[in-house]
C-alpha cells in the first residue's frame, strides 16, 4: 500500500475515510486468515524527489520521507486496531519509543499470531524507494504474493489518461516489463521480484473489492512473474 493510498481527495495528509476503508479491506483478508504485511510509502507528507530536487541534500529528503512512513504506518496501525483486528508497526530505523525495530523472525511470529505486520521506514537506507522496500520484506518473509496497490488498474500499453489505445496488460513477464520499459516500479524493485521469484500482482486501491479478489486469485489488475 502507498502513501498516496491514503490521500484520497485531500491536497495532502491522512484522508480519515481512505484511511478507514483501506483497513477495513485489510481486516476483510485477516478475518479470512490471510497473514498481511505493508509496506507503507509516504508520498501524502513528502516526496523526497521533490525536495531533493528544490535543493535539499537527497539523504536528508530521504530520511524526512522515512519518518512520514513512520506517521502513515501509526495512522493505519490505529485505523486497523479501532476497527477491531491487531497491528504491528515495525521500523526499519529505530524509534522504538513508537513503535518497535523491525527483527524478521518477529514479524514472522505477529503474522503466524494473527496480526497485520506495518512496516515502516522503508529499508531504512536512503536511495531506495518504499517500493524496493515492499521486495526486498517480501522476499525476507517468503510471502506468496506482492501486490503493489496504485491508483491505476493495472500496468497499461501507455499513460492510460493520455492515450485512448492504451491497454491493460493483465499478465507480464519481469523481463517484459524492462523490455517495454513499462514503468510499474523502480528497477530495482522489479529485480528484487525477479531474483527472488516473487509474484507480483499490480491493483488499483481506489476499487472495492480489488484487494480482496486479488488474493481469492481473480484477473484483477496486472501479474507480473516469470516467463
Ligand atoms: P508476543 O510476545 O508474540 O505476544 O507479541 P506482543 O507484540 O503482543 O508482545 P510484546 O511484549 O513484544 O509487545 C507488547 C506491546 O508492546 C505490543 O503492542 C508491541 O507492539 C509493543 N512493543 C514491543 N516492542 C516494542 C518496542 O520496541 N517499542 C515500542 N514502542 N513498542 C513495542
Amino acid at each position: 500500500m502507498s502513501g498516496e493510498a491514503l490521500l484520497g481527495d485531500a491536497p495532502y495528509g491522512i484522508d480519515p475515510g481512505v484511511l478507514k476503508r483501506s483497513a477495513a479491506e485489510v481486516i476483510e483478508l485477516n478475518h479470512r486468515g490471510v497473514q498481511v504485511a505493508i509496506v507503507i510509502g509516504a508520498g501524502n507528507l513528502f516526496r523526497g524527489a521533490g525536495l531533493a530536487a528544490a535543493g535539499m541534500d537527497p539523504v536528508t529528503a530521504d530520511h524526512i520521507g522515512m519518518l512520514g512512513t513512520v506517521i502513515n504506518a501509526l495512522a493505519l496501525q490505529d485505523a486497523i486496531e479501532r476497527q477491531g483486528a491487531f497491528a504491528r508497526v515495525m521500523s526499519a530505523i529505530r524509534i522504538n519509543e513508537i513503535c518497535e525495530d523491525y527483527i524478521r523472525r518477529r514479524a514472522v511470529r505477529h503474522l503466524e499470531k494473527g496480526r497485520v505486520v506495518i512496516f515502516a521506514a522503508g529499508t531504512g537506507n536512503p536511495f531506495f524507494t518504499t517500493d524496493s522496500a515492499a521486495s526486498l520484506r517480501a522476499a525476507e518473509i517468503d510471502a506468496d504474493l506482492m501486490i503493489k496497490a496504485t491508483k491505476v488498474d493495472g500496468v497499461y500499453s501507455a499513460d492510460p489518461v493520455r492515450d485512448p489505445e492504451a491497454v491493460r496488460h493483465s499478465r507480464l513477464t519481469y523481463d517484459e516489463v524492462f523490455a517495454k520499459k513499462l514503468g510499474v516500479m523502480d528497477a530495482t524493485a522489479v529485480v528484487l521480484c525477479r531474483d527472488h521469484d516473487m509474484p507480483l500482482r499490480v491493483i488499483n486501491m481506489n476499487k472495492e473489492g480489488a484487494l480482496l479478489r486479488t488474493v481469492m486469485g481473480e484477473d484483477e489488475g496486472t501479474l507480473i512473474e516469470k516467463g
